[in-house]
């Protein structure tokens, strides 16, 4: 498992889950079997993390899709709680403390800080990556731009 927020090494250690992620992706491209892969592979190499996963996009709001970590709630409409506003501003949203952030969504009361990040393929919003942190400020500028990193490799790697 790799601290990365702790080493002090973040970027090659991002650079290296890219390259374990693009190896594990190969070969298939259905979005689903990888995005299930993707959330057990990042759940398990990022020290931290209480739940990793995924919300996509159908009639216009935000179903569960797959994830690790606890059972959480199924349905978020777009502006609503972190996932809601990443989906609607499709900007990334890192929070150090979501308990400050209004209208946050408190699936699992462990989490304290959380980063989403829009999944966009040629411009159409497919959904959400969504990581929770039981640690307040869990998610450093260096993670947010890794993480984005290793979105952007599932959605190479993926029919969607
Ligand atoms: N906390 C999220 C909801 C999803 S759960 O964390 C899995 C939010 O406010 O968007």
């Amino acid at each position: 498992m790799i601290d990365l927020s702790q080493t002090g090494s973040g970027l090659d250690g991002y650079a290296l889950m890219t390259a374990q992620l693009e190896a594990l992706l190969s070969g298939e491209r259905d979005f689903i079997a990888n995005a299930a892969q993707f959330s057990a592979f990042i759940y398990h190499e990022l020290e931290g993390l209480n739940w990793a996963g995924f919300y996509l996009v159908k009639d216009d709001e935000l179903v569960l899709g797959p994830f690790q970590g606890k059972v959480a709630c199924v349905r978020i409409a777009f502006g609503r709680g972190v996932c809601g506003a990443a989906a609607a501003s499709r900007q990334t949203q890192r929070v150090e403390d979501v308990h400050a952030f209004p209208g946050h969504i408190a699936c699992d009361s462990a989490s304290n800080s959380e980063l989403v990040v829009p999944l966009i393929k040629e411009g159409r919003l497919i959904g959400v990556l969504d990581l929770d942190s039981p640690r307040t400020g869990r998610f450093s500028e260096v993670d947010q731009r890794g993480i984005e990193a290793l979105a952007a490799v599932l959605l190479r790697a993926s029919d969607c």
